[in-house]
């Protein structure tokens, strides 16, 4: 759906002499950016809040490997400004219409003779947060461009602190956020995080990362980060061909933590409308899977006497999918590659033969016949050159078996990627640079051909390509529930509430929630409360929404089940009643398929007394509440399943207070009464 749209476009005219300053402000005038040169024609831009300086002269600019680099003598040739206002709809998401407003500048930045060549830079300035790329135009000088180092950078004015993740380090994305003076960060992923000493929340992260490779954040000295481009075997970390454009480099700008999170939708809004047309066969899902047996060590996904994808098993998981309403059964351990050191030998999975245990076209009729979908499951240990070959033959078998969904792997230490280059030999590359960059996009667009999603663990990073290719529905890239089954350390008190406000803000996380047994590896109490395992599935969201306990375990626990089996993974609209980063957080969503409301509420190790307001309900019309919370006394380590569960009468207007234990939580579940006839 396209709203009004309001576009006043300025072209780019030449000046009649080069200016130094170019400046645009946000629609609301909350925001500006302004770009100066100094005095040896080196490009900077700024930005201000309501006059104050939230970011300080940061550089922008270019190190080729095989052309001098391009950040000095630059003149500003030109500048164009145009403005957009226009409301999309969402195929699914945590909202379905997304506003788009922002004014734009468009500044070309060309050097000096000899070398001539140009640059421009666009700067979106939305009243929440700002989004800049460049442009490399064609241009006879420079034709291919060899990326040895960005050389952007992020000079954060007021001091702060982060939440931050290392990158570069020997995992990817799944460690346990730290929170460190900004001064103290080293290198970092992206979304990180950053509280000022005055309140204001910033987030630094990308939109649109297609063939590039990911920026991570360096500190240079004091407050400012500089990229870092996601190294590449290849000498430059980025090839491409002129003309092209970069990612967006993202700054969120809010002045609360639940403002942060809602700003998150400039991540989507910078990226291309959908290039899939109707994608109707796209659908969101809870789903089920023989998945924890192997992750608290009772199943194997390796053949033998404890093998997990056994047709028996199989058939057993759709049983209790179908009489749940679950719409999906993910099944790992069914194809021929496991056994061994399937770690290190990415070479041995094959993607279209299934263990002999494993009955897959029996299993997939079966699915069929009880109405639910298998997801399918390609670990490649991220030997892509491997999985490359094999991924068309994979994709057709899985449309020919109604697989709705395939869930990705690529455990392998960063830097241990195997691609086959243009040599024809493999080489060694990271998680989240360009060939990845590529190598999933290649996957989500295969998929897409044979109607297809996609679930990717261990990932690049998030940076809002489902809007462009709707069926990238979900992926991994933070610590999640397995590290409660086998993690040294299990996921912290307050890791839900950290991840709403960092990794959440680059989009769905595939958590894979809902452990009621709260029971890891070996017996290991998790950390948590019975009521924060439900409001997890309100906090993280995700369009393929995991219910990961063993179907004997619901059993056990009738009463908070009946929770994950109503809450929904498709959202109307979604609001953050309030939070504070790595403290606690509290969000309310709408039912895309009905008029009832979700709320989810996590805390830290400490608790808390959570009032809210119940002014998102609708007017006039009356609810029952059911609400799951912490009992009295319940204790995220000492009384762990002390759950009330329990029926209000509320209307709009309302406020409801809730007692969140230590590391606990509450789920509730707003239902309109019937209207008397
Ligand atoms: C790591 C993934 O995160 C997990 O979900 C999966 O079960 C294993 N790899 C095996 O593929
Ligand atoms: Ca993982």
């Amino acid at each position: 759906m396209k709203g009004a749209v309001a576009l006043s476009v300025l072209l780019l005219a030449p000046l009649a002499r080069a200016a130094d300053v170019a400046a645009v402000s946000s629609p609301g005038g909350v925001l500006t950016v302004t770009v100066s040169l100094d005095g040896e024609g080196r490009a900077s831009y700024r930005v201000a809040r309501r006059g104050t300086a939230v970011i300080g002269d940061s550089r922008l600019g270019f190190l080729l490997t095989d052309a001098p680099k391009l950040e000095r003598n630059f003149t500003l040739a030109a500048q164009g400004r145009r403005s957009a206002d226009e409301t999309w709809e969402q195929p699914w998401g945590e909202r379905r219409l997304v506003r788009n407003h922002y004014n734009e500048l468009r500044v070309r930045l060309v050097e000096k003779p000899p070398q001539a060549r140009s640059l421009e830079v666009v700067f979106r300035l939305y009243d929440d947060g700002v989004g800049f790329r460049y442009e490399f135009p064609e241009q006879a000088s420079l034709r291919e461009v060899n990326i040895g180092e960005e050389l952007t950078e992020f000079d954060v004015a007021e001091p702060a602190t982060a939440w931050w993740i290392p990158a570069g380090e020997w995992n990817r994305y799944e460690y346990v956020y730290r929170h460190t003076p900004l001064a103290e960060v080293s290198q970092a992923h992206t979304p990180i995080t950053v509280r000022t000493a005055s309140g204001l929340h910033l987030a630094f992260h990308e939109a649109a990362l297609v063939d590039y490779s990911s920026m991570w954040l360096r500190r240079v000295d004091g407050q400012r980060l500089k990229a870092q481009l996601s190294p590449s075997s290849q000498g430059a970390k980025v090839r491409r061909a002129a003309p092209f454009a970069t990612p967006w480099r993202t700054i969120q700008i809010a002045d609360s933590a639940a403002a942060l999170y809602a700003s998150s939708d400039l991540i989507l809004n910078l990226n291309e409308p959908n290039a899939l047309g109707d994608v109707s066969w796209v659908k969101p899902m809870k789903y089920v899977g023989i998945w924890w047996g192997m992750h608290i060590g009772t199943w194997t996904w390796a053949s033998g006497p404890r093998h997990g994808a056994t047709t028996a098993h199989a058939r057993e998981y759709i049983d209790f999918a179908a009489r749940n309403g679950f719409k999906g059964v993910l099944i790992e351990g069914w194809n021929l590659g496991w056994d061994g050191d399937w770690f290190a030998n990415g070479e041995t999975f094959d993607f279209t033969e299934p263990y002999p245990d494993f009955d897959l076209a029996a299993v997939a009729d079966y699915a069929r016949r009880k109405g639910v979908t298998l997801i399918g499951h390609h670990e490649t240990s991220a030997n892509i050159a491997h999985y490359e070959a094999q991924l068309g033959a994979a994709l057709d078998l899985d449309a020919k078996l109604g697989i709705a969904s395939v869930k990705t792997g690529y455990v392998a230490d960063a830097g241990g990627v195997k691609a086959r280059g243009d040599d024809g030999h493999i080489h060694f590359e990271w998680h989240d640079g360009q060939v990845m960059s590529r190598h999933h996009l290649k996957v989500v667009t295969e998929a897409a051909k044979r109607h297809i999603t996609i679930d990717a663990h261990e990932p690049i990073k998030d940076t809002g390509l489902r809007r462009t290719w709707p069926n990238w529905m979900t992926r991994e890239g933070a610590r999640g529930m397995e590290y409660d089954a086998w993690g040294d350390p299990q996921n912290p008190p307050n890791h839900a509430a950290t991840l709403a406000f960092t990794r959440m803000l680059a989009g769905p996380f595939d958590y894979t929630p809902g452990v009621l047994s709260l029971t890891g590896k070996d017996g290991r109490p998790i950390e948590s409360t019975l009521a924060k395992q439900l409001a997890n599935y309100v906090v993280l969201y995700s369009p393929l929404q995991m219910a990961a306990d063993l179907p004997e375990n619901y059993a056990k626990f009738p009463g908070p089940f009946q929770f994950i089996k109503d809450v929904p993974c498709d959202w109307a609209d979604t609001l953050v009643v309030n939070g504070e980063v790595g403290e606690f957080v509290t969000f309310a969503r709408r039912d895309r398929a009905s008029d009832d409301w979700y709320l989810g509420s996590v805390t830290d190790a400490n608790a808390r007394t959570i009032e809210v307001p119940l002014d998102f309900l609708a007017d006039g019309r009356g609810y029952v509440a059911q609400i799951y919370r912490d009992a009295e006394g319940a204790h995220y380590q000492t009384n762990r399943f002390a759950i009330t569960i329990e029926r209000r009468a509320v209307k709009r207007g309302d406020v409801l207070s809730i007692w969140l234990a230590p590391g606990g939580g509450a789920a509730v579940r707003f239902k309109p009464e019937r209207r008397s006839q």
